[in-house]
């Protein structure tokens, strides 16, 4: 009794150690050029918040290509179409806060 709890508690502890940094790290080229680029304004408050705001992805690659005002546009030198559209997907999928 005692022990089949406690490895219920270990696989929970795992199944949690597993899930955080999945979560918190980078998974993709596209999250990672989010990360490295796009955050540097984005999640500095130099640029709006883009994440978690239930955009199509077609709002980043669009935006990302051809840059708006402030914005600066991205060439396929910079950031290639395959990385793009993961960078895309990504945001797109960020829970929507305040729906
Ligand atoms: C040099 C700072 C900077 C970087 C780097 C940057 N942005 Fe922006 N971005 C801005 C600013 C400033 C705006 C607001 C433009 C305006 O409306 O005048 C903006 C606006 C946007 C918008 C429109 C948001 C809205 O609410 O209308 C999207 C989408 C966007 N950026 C995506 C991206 C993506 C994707 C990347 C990375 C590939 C990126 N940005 C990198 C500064 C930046």
């Amino acid at each position: 009794m005692t022990s089949k709890m406690t490895s219920t508690w270990g696989l929970a502890a795992l199944a949690l150690a597993w899930v955080q940094p999945a979560t918190a790290q980078p998974v993709n080229a596209g999250q990672q050029f989010y990360q490295k680029v796009c955050a540097k304004c984005h999640e500095a408050g130099i640029g709006p918040v883009i994440t978690g705001r239930g955009l199509p992805e077609i709002t980043y690659i669009t935006i990302a290509r051809n840059g708006n005002r402030a914005m600066p546009a991205f060439r396929v030198t910079d950031i290639d179409d395959a990385t793009l559209q993961q960078l895309a997907a990504y945001l797109a999928s960020t829970p929507v806060k305040n729906p």
